[in-house]
């Protein structure tokens, strides 16, 4: 700690730190960035020099073994996870990890021992559930779950009663990437898993996040484990979620879209910027500000529509999205969730998404790679949900 602040670390100086991790961090007004770490000593180093971050290095034991950094962010490949938090741990670091949190069984077990046995906080950055948008969506959906309104005009047969399978919810997570953007790191079986385990993951811990305390006890899976697939996950009391993933899409248009049905009412995400509801009486459609918009003068009334113009007067005269020199970010809730695990470790309170949420996205990931591979429906057991170790 440096007054009253908590000392950082990052290790992995590339595109996804670029891009929130120093921004997050520097904006956090309880965190010092002390350290930026990456295996290529000129990509921290350019890093340090953009971000204003004092101590760039290639060897993160620099990092693990100040007495004065309090918390570490992980934002490597995936398979480095494992060896830095048993270090960081080791060293009473907190610990601020990408997803996935591993690749394997095993790997996620060491990691929930090593943060239990050195009694430090582990919070895996599975983001979506920290967005506002989800956080609306969710309050809208618990009400309609629990205490349904219903429209005036709405039909109703009244010959027979409402089936079980019709108090039923479904979440339908509507993906669309453009596959050609990905490098091998991604889909390598070592150090990326392919795009179940990279990235279906995020969606998996949003279904169960949103159906809490349910549990999930059954998954479906088709397609390709690294590239377009599909998962169908079922909770305890009936409810679903479904993952549409495909990698034959553009960046012209927004990636991600969600569609939750409950009750005689569909709750609609539209890219984390806006929330329509059918259905409801009196539940009023909202609105969501982006985390970054370098083009504010453009759709100031926010949503869906108003981001579309955003990204297209973004793309113009722009020969690669990449070098775009105006930024569009919408809000996934990456600095909510970093904000609320500072929160966590300075106020000892449960980190917003500690090492089961981590291990049982990585847990179901697996099993829809099996489902795949298999042709077969998996069952979630609930031994596996709740890992008993010997610490
Ligand atoms: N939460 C999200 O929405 C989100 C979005 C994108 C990426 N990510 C995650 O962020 C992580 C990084 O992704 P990226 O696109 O920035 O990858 P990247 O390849 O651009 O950067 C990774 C960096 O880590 C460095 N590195 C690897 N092993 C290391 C080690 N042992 N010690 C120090 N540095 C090491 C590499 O040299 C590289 O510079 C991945 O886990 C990815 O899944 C998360």
């Amino acid at each position: 700690m440096r007054d009253g602040k908590l000392v950082v670390g990052i290790i992995g100086c590339g595109a996804f730190a670029w891009a929130q991790d120093f921004r997050n961090f520097a904006n956090n007004p309880h965190c010092i960035s002390k350290y930026c770490c990456d295996l290529s000593l000129e990509r921290a180093q350019a890093a340090a020099e953009h971000f204003n971050v004092p101590h760039p290095t290639n060897n993160m034991y620099d990092l693990i073994n100040d007495p004065e950094v309090d918390l570490i962010k992980i934002s490597t490949s995936h398979e480095a996870h494992l060896p830095i938090i048993e270090a960081a741990a080791a060293k009473g670091k907190h610990i601020f990890c990408e997803k996935p949190m591993a690749l394997k069984e095993m790997e996620a077990m060491a990691i929930i021992r090593a943060v239990r046995k050195h009694k430090v906080k582990l919070c895996v950055d599975m983001n979506r559930r920290m967005a506002p948008s989800m956080q609306a969506l969710r309050q809208v959906w618990l009400q309609q779950r629990h205490n349904p309104k219903h429209q005036p005009w709405r039909f109703v047969e009244l010959q027979r009663k409402q089936l079980a399978e019709e108090k039923q919810s479904n979440f339908l997570m509507s993906i669309q990437d453009e596959s050609s953007s990905y490098r091998p790191v991604h889909l390598d079986p070592f150090h990326g898993g392919g795009e179940i385990l990279g990235e279906s993951t995020h969606w998996l811990d949003l279904a169960c996040w949103m159906y809490a305390p349910q549990k999930p006890v059954e998954i479906l899976a088709w397609g390709s484990p690294r590239l377009s697939h599909g998962i169908h996950l079922k909770f305890e009391q009936g409810d679903s979620a479904t993952i549409v993933f495909s990698c034959t899409g553009t960046f012209d248009f927004p990636k991600e879209a969600f569609q939750m049905s409950v009750n005689a009412s569909l709750l609609c995400n539209n890219f984390f910027v806006e929330n329509k509801y059918y259905g409801i009486p009196g539940v009023k459609d909202e609105v969501f500000p982006l985390q970054v918009d370098d083009l504010p003068e453009i759709g100031p009334e926010g949503g869906f529509e108003a981001f579309l113009a955003k990204s297209k007067a973004q793309r113009e005269g722009c020969d690669n999205l990449k070098h775009a020199k105006k930024q569009l970010l919408v809000d996934k809730g990456h600095s909510n969730m970093l904000n609320g695990f500072v929160d966590a470790i300075l106020h000892d309170k449960p980190s917003p998404c500690d090492e089961i949420a981590g291990w049982t996205a990585v847990y179901l990931a697996l099993l829809a790679i099996q489902s795949i591979e298999l042709r077969q429906t998996m069952p979630v057991l609930a031994h596996k949900l709740e890992p008993c170790l010997h610490i």
